[in-house]
């Protein structure tokens, strides 16, 4: 997984020559139905959206979803029960589109991108991810992204990444928290994933200013289990660079990792991959197995011949 890993960045450039050829003419809104890997690169682009943008985690689709609405269902597997229960029930309201690498869900979609096969959903996200930026940014749907600073940004800080990831998951003791702001709550749960299903550990989210309304009066009785991440912008806001200082003051151990670059896009993936690297080294230092995922795979296994005997 590491090397897979490791080669984000070509994966990036190569997902950014996929084309979609879709027509969003008369949309209004946009939602995205996908779990766990399939659905974080719409959590990051939702940022971005100039619509109203929903993504959707779940069997059911908001009732607010109208022919206005683009219905993208993200699967890699094209599999997943959830997304296509909400994908049945979207397509007979919805304009859909849905990439995937094969499964159900291509055979039952015709406007559809197709990624390469044979990875894990997790580690296929720049596939995931990047033509869908490519294809809103193109027909106006997104603000302020540049993928081209993505890009140059993932390409020429490779070994500086390597190295900091490494000295970050080496300092991880006890359960990982890890806090971001905007785009950042997004790469924050993206860690947290990444964390789990990567390093198999325990490890929470969460996001900026919600958490000092709550998590932060946890500090009064945590203490030495817990090591906090959080994910900054040295321009942030000055609202939550004052939120992030008083938090390093009262909370335990503290690792606090910068974004580079000046798009807001750009920034967020650097510290996605970062993340992603963190989740490999931390599980190699564990002696853990960092590509299968057993347990996810089981539960499914389980749901499918439960359905089954049940109908
Ligand atoms: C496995 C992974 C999972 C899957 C999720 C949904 O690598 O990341 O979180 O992404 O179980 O499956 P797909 O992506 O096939 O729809």
């Amino acid at each position: 997984m590491l090397e897979i890993v490791k080669k984000f960045p070509e994966q990036v450039e190569e997902a950014m020559k996929m084309d979609i050829e879709f027509s969003v003419k008369g949309i209004k809104s946009i939602a995205v139905a996908g779990m766990g890997g399939s659905a974080i690169s719409a959590d990051i682009i939702k940022h971005f959206s100039k619509l109203p943008f929903f993504v959707i985690r779940d069997y059911k689709i908001p009732s607010f979803l109208n022919e206005y609405t683009l219905f993208i269902a993200i699967s890699y597997s094209g599999n997943t029960e959830e997304t296509l229960t909400c994908y049945k029930k979207a397509k007979r309201i919805c304009k859909t589109f849905a990439i995937t690498s094969g499964g159900k869900l291509s055979e039952m979609e015709e406007n559809k991108l197709l990624i390469p096969k044979n990875m894990q959903p997790r580690a296929a996200i720049a596939y995931l991810l990047f033509p869908l930026a490519k294809f809103l940014a193109k027909n106006n749907l997104l603000y302020n992204i540049d993928l081209e600073e993505t890009l140059y940004i993932l390409k020429s800080n490779k070994e500086q990444m390597q190295y900091a990831a490494e000295k970050i998951a080496n300092s991880i003791e006890g359960i990982p928290l890890i806090y971001g702001y905007g785009v950042m709550a997004s790469i924050a749960k993206r860690w947290r994933q990444q964390l789990n299903e990567n390093a198999k550990m325990t490890a929470f989210d969460f996001s900026l200013p919600e958490c000092n309304h709550n998590e932060l009066e946890a500090w009064e009785r945590n203490g030495k289990d817990f090591t906090c991440i959080f994910l900054r912008n040295k321009d942030e806001d000055e609202k939550i660079k004052k939120r992030f200082e008083f938090m390093k003051e009262v909370y335990g151990k503290v690792i606090e990792v910068f974004s580079i670059g000046k798009n807001d896009f750009a920034k967020a993936i650097y510290l996605l991959h970062i993340g992603d690297l963190v989740s490999v080294y931390k599980a190699a230092i564990d002696g853990v197995e960092a590509e299968p995922v057993d347990l996810i795979a089981k539960l499914k296994k389980f749901l499918t011949q439960h359905s089954r005997s049940s109908s």
